[in-house]
């Protein structure tokens, strides 16, 4: 049985943080899910390290259903969260109970959308159907990027006040946890102690309940962005480079593939066939 979000809540004061990793596709998802992470994030973060954007906005919900279905193919104990696109749950409540269905209908047991007060009623609407919610505010990259680029969130005394309202509003529409993007160590703190659903960190500091990050980032594999808040554990992408030039030099040099690689015939069989071939 997959961990709920039940499970998930009720880690906050728990005394364990709560761990999060990006998943977008089967062979990952398999070895984050074996590592036993709580939550596999299928984020349209996709859309940059799986396909190449530049950034979220071009992200559709075909392509976001098709990740989610492969992140469930290979989920035996996690719980899978989907991002639902931009333009996915903007528009109109419809919208957003549609998309969020079409998520759930291809693996995922809850999605995330970003926003904060103004998206309250729309999560309210989602919760009410019966799919759980996760909130995710600071740096919202489907339009904070649009509008001020890659920055700190919640640096001002009314900036933050702002941000722990949206939490409570959050809260209050019924959100199972809410993701703090980029916001300043200080007001993750107050954020935290003031809602009861669990905060989940990227780049955010200590205080929150869990912490997230892509996978991309965390093993290396991503060159194009390398956020001050990244903690690299592997360089796979210079790993995956130095085997990718000795693949090619092996083949270009016939030392690959050798004797153990090959598939032979019987050697009656193959008289046979010599056989056959002379007369
Ligand atoms: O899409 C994503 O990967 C995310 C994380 C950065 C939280 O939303």
């Amino acid at each position: 049985m997959h961990k709920t979000v039940a499970d998930i809540v009720s880690k906050k004061n728990s005394g364990k943080k709560i761990s999060v990793i990006t998943a977008y596709d089967y062979s990952m998802a398999t070895l984050c899910d074996r590592a036993g992470i709580d939550i596999l994030l299928v984020g349209d973060s996709a859309g940059m390290v799986m396909l190449g954007y530049e950034n979220t906005i071009p992200v559709t919900m075909d392509q976001m259903c098709l990740f989610t279905e492969a992140v469930s193919r290979a989920r035996q104990s996690s719980l899978i969260v989907a991002d639902l696109p931009f333009m996915s749950y903007q528009a109109s409540i419809t919208d957003a109970i549609a998309n969020s269905g079409r998520l759930v209908k291809a693996g995922a047991d809850a999605v995330k959308l970003e926003g904060g007060r103004p998206m309250a009623e729309t999560i309210q609407a989602i919760v009410d159907t019966g799919i759980p919610v996760m909130g995710h505010i600071g740096l919202q990259p489907q339009t904070t990027m649009l509008s001020q680029g890659y920055k700190v969130q919640g640096k001002t005394a009314e900036a933050a006040l702002r941000l722990v309202e949206d939490a409570k509003a959050l809260e209050e529409a019924g959100v199972f946890s809410i993701t703090l993007e980029m916001v300043s160590h200080e007001v993750v703190k107050i954020i935290t102690e003031t809602v009861h659903v669990p905060t989940i960190g990227i780049g955010s500091g200590t205080s929150c309940d869990g912490q997230v990050l892509v996978i991309h980032d965390m093993l290396g594999m991503y060159d194009k962005l390398k956020p001050k808040f990244v903690k690299r554990y592997l360089s796979l992408s210079k790993d995956i480079q130095d085997a990718l030039e000795s693949y090619k030099k092996d083949v270009e040099d016939g030392k690959f593939p050798t004797k153990e690689h090959l598939f032979s015939m019987e050697k009656s069989e193959l008289e046979k066939l010599r056989k056959e071939i002379e007369s």
